[in-house]
């Protein structure tokens, strides 16, 4: 077992099924408020170099009500790498706290603050991944769909920090995995390697929308200009426009096909309001289920599963 949750890919598919196992334990407890209480008199510190609504709600609540405390340090409380060297925050809060959860911009700065860290680091985010985002979208189509094997995932857009944890978790979980997006803006083409060098898992890279997606069992869209990339939102809208998830695509995907998307969304643009408040939708359980898989996920570090 890894000691940081840093990427899907460093744990086996034995290991990714016990969280998830586990988690479905965890989502019934929290939602009868039940007492489950690993992490008393513990501490969680949470850094954001970005912001968040989601991760920062979710890893709060579920360390609380976990029986702990969290700390929310925002972009301009500590600094990371500016006012102090990510080395020195990691032994620091190695001595203050039991757990850490960062969203950092730079993904060598995650793993630096995991390597001088005694305590479990936590990636809440960074330009590369997402970890805990596709744990919750794979939990959600297990719980929609009763199987997690040989699904056809469909990522249609940009080829960025989400879909490079879909590629993650592919080189472990058997998926076929097709990320549809503009020529300029594939996924990582390392990752891509690593994900078909797992094995277990197909991948294709297109740039048809509406031929790509046929027969998906899910169909899963983000924005197209990520936090960090803002000001290219009006040039990437030209560029995406083909790359809409719209009714139209929807229906070339098939009447069951689910759509997902890890929020928050930009209406209007990745997504049309028609297709994220339709009945194939599972937006907010995917949003849901970032608590209770942190929560296993944070059981599972910390050896209280
Ligand atoms: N999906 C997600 O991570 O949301 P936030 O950016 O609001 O945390
Ligand atoms: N790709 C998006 C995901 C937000 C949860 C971003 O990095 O901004």
């Amino acid at each position: 077992m890894a000691k940081h949750f840093l990427h899907i890919s460093d744990y086996s598919k034995e290991e990714l099924l016990d969280i998830l196992h586990l988690a479905k334990e965890l989502k019934i407890k929290f939602r009868n408020r039940e007492d489950y209480t690993p992490f008393k008199n513990c501490s969680l510190a949470m850094i954001f170099a970005k912001p968040s609504a989601r991760t920062r709600v979710s890893f709060e609540t579920g360390f609380e009500w976990m029986g702990g405390s969290a700390l929310f340090l925002g972009p301009n409380d500590i600094g990371i790498g500016k006012r102090e060297a990510i080395k020195d925050i990691s032994r620091l809060f190695s001595r203050y706290n039991d757990m850490i959860m960062a969203r950092l911009f730079d993904h060598k700065h995650i793993l630096e603050l995991a390597q001088y860290s005694s305590i479990p680091v936590i990636n809440g985010l960074t330009d590369y991944n997402h970890p805990c985002q596709i744990m919750a979208d794979i939990f959600s189509i297990w719980e929609s769909k009763n199987r997690i094997d040989d699904l056809k995932i469909c990522y249609v857009g940009d080829g960025n920090n989400i879909v490079h944890s879909w590629l993650n978790l592919a080189s472990k979980i058997s998926i076929k995995f097709v990320c549809i997006c503009p020529e300029d803006y594939t996924p990582e083409e390392q990752t891509v390697e690593l994900a078909r060098k797992g094995g277990c898992s197909e991948i294709e890279i297109s740039h048809d929308p509406h031929t790509a997606v046929q027969n998906a069992d899910v169909v899963y869209t983000d924005v197209w200009a990520s936090m960090g990339q803002k000001e290219e939102v009006e040039e990437r809208e030209k560029l995406f426009k083909d790359f809409q998830v719209n009714e139209k695509l929807m229906e070339s995907a098939g009447k069951e096909t689910l759509f997902m998307h890890c929020l928050p969304a930009e209406r209007g643009r990745e997504v049309t309001d028609e297709v994220i408040e339709s009945d194939t939708s599972i937006v907010f359980s995917q949003a849901e289920n970032r608590l209770h898989i942190q929560n296993s996920i944070m059981a599972t570090l910390a050896g209280k599963g």
